[in-house]
């Protein structure tokens, strides 16, 4: 009866995809394979319906703006696995303990193909939302997996090629908290101090409607720059606080843009995790710099405020080409040379501070020692040749192709060097034109920041910004400004399968600054 159901669905949804603005080779790609389907012997703790769909949100005063975004509900497990960010609003978060078995059925109601991708999770491949398994609209992919990754804030997005800049910049983002048994001994805030901040840059039209970039490959290239900031996708963002210390999960979910993030108080941030969960110790620093997908947990004591009075979190806003906006390109006043993202405000409530432990985990860093390849890194070019940017020379091509250079064995450490020294060429036809910065983004796996190099002296924009380097802990998105050499260690475990590595500028992305690897046994 299912299959009967599914049939006539995609029927349904047949005459829409064939107006959509997909290339034929994407459509052709994807309709091999059969979506994924709910497997009987699989038992979930927690089961949940996700949607993607054309809805409405509040983002600015006024109208409300048109977006697509997740909905969804639990099926099955805690009332609180599947809630919304500020109880409202359009971003889900999706909260799991590590070991649980999680089931989520995603239905696509867009009017184009999608797939939901895990960011951050070891995973197997059929899970991991790879652009082969979009599904087509009408269509319901089964995810099932053990949650194996420990407790971290992490997140999933579309993942359809070509149409990722553009889904995200819909609406569609959701954060994804894993939580365990060794986050819960470190005794962090929690519930109510335990805060999650989604930044993203939009721009708007008269009517509060989104704009995003037109069909123009140079815009394409540049990445998407919006005049305004939201916050769980809410401008001017503002949210009550006790005077007491908090978890703030902070993380960059915008389509290009990368944040310098300061307090207006000047204190320094303490980061207690990274992208792939808890520090060892607590790390403090003057400021954040967070790239596209990137994410800081801090922890912040907002005992000493007064009731009533704020703190501001404020940043500069950098463009791939690390062009500073100014106040005349956003339109909106800067405080203190940088836009304000979030204020928070104290309330009359004052919680005790429990002070921070010095030893707050004992995150599984994979070790050089164990390198295959320590002596001879493998090596990924990043270069913009002929407006076409690329990796290792070569664009993203078909859904499963795999270069020989970009074979792993399963069971194996290895160090990745991510290249950014030229290649932008004379083909560009743009003379002086800058380099770009790139978030480096790897699937599957957990990495670890071995070193930075720089063929020439650091420009003082560089010196700035890595002032705020999160190079911290386990990672899966590296920044890699321009003139710069990062290598990463990382262990190929569990799963063998095809996975993807590329530039999480969601354009660059787009544009197929992506390759496929392989895990192979
Ligand atoms: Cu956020 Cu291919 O990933
Ligand atoms: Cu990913
Ligand atoms: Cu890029």
């Amino acid at each position: 009866m299912i299959h009967r159901r599914q049939f006539l669905l995609s029927l349904g949804a047949a005459g829409i995809l064939a107006g959509s603005r997909r290339s034929a080779l994407a459509a052709a790609m994807d309709h091999g394979l059969p979506a994924a389907e709910a497997t009987p012997g699989f038992d979930p703790h927690v089961e949940l319906s996700l949607r993607a769909e054309p809805g409405t949100a509040a983002m600015l005063d006024g109208a409300p703006t048109a977006v697509w975004r997740y909905s969804g509900s639990v099926l099955k497990g805690p009332a609180d696995a599947l809630g919304f960010l500020d109880g409202a609003g359009h971003i889900p978060v999706i909260r799991v303990r590590r070991g649980q078995r999680l089931r989520v059925h995603f239905d696509n109601a867009l009017p184009e193909a999608s797939i939901v991708h895990w960011h951050g999770l070891n995973i197997v491949q059929r899970m991991d939302g790879h652009p082969m398994y979009a599904i087509d609209p009408g269509q319901r992919h089964v995810y099932e997996f053990e949650v194996g990754n420990r407790a971290g804030s992490y997140w999933f997005h579309p993942h359809p090629h070509e149409r990722t800049s553009w889904q995200v910049y819909q609406g569609m983002t959701g954060m994804l908290l894993i939580s365990d048994e060794e986050e819960e001994a470190a005794q962090l805030p929690a519930g109510e101090q335990d805060l999650a901040l989604v930044i993203q840059d939009r721009s708007f039209d008269g009517g509060n409607q989104l704009v995003y970039l037109n069909n123009v490959r140079h815009n394409w290239m540049m990445g998407f720059a919006g005049e305004r900031v939201l916050v769980n996708g809410r401008a001017d963002y503002r949210r009550e606080v006790a005077r007491g210390a908090h978890r703030v999960r902070l993380f960059n979910g915008s389509n290009a843009t990368l944040y310098h993030l300061r307090w207006s108080n000047g204190a320094p941030f303490t980061v207690i995790g990274t992208d792939g969960g808890l520090l060892a110790r607590p790390v403090e620093q003057p400021a954040l710099t967070l790239g596209v997908g990137e994410r800081a947990d801090v922890w912040v004591d907002f005992s000493g405020l007064e009731a009533g009075a704020s703190v501001q979190l404020l940043a500069e806003s950098w463009t791939p080409s690390l062009q500073h906006f100014t106040s005349e390109q956003l339109g909106l006043p800067l405080v203190d040379g940088a836009r304000l993202i979030a204020s928070f405000v104290a309330t009359a409530q004052q919680i005790p501070v429990q002070a921070l432990p010095a030893q707050l985990s004992t995150p599984p860093l994979p070790v050089l020692e164990q390198a295959v390849n320590a002596s001879a890194p493998r090596r990924i070019e990043i270069s913009m040749m002929m407006g076409s940017p690329r990796l290792n020379g070569r664009s993203f091509g078909a859904m499963d192709e795999v270069h020989d250079s970009d074979r792993v064995k399963l069971g194996t450490t290895e160090v990745w060097e991510f290249v950014n020294e030229g290649g932008m060429g004379m083909g560009m036809g743009m003379g002086g034109m800058m380099q770009m910065a790139h978030p480096m983004h790897v699937h599957n796996v957990s990495f670890r920041v071995l070193s930075r190099t720089r063929s020439a002296a650091a420009s003082a924009t560089h010196q700035h910004l890595a002032t705020g380097f999160t190079d911290h802990g386990l990672k899966d998105v590296v920044l890699v400004l321009p003139g710069e050499r990062v290598q990463v260690l990382m262990a190929f475990e569990n799963h063998a399968g095809l996975y993807l590595y590329h530039c999480h500028i969601l354009e660059h992305e787009d544009l197929g600054m992506m390759r496929n690897y392989l895990v192979e046994t």
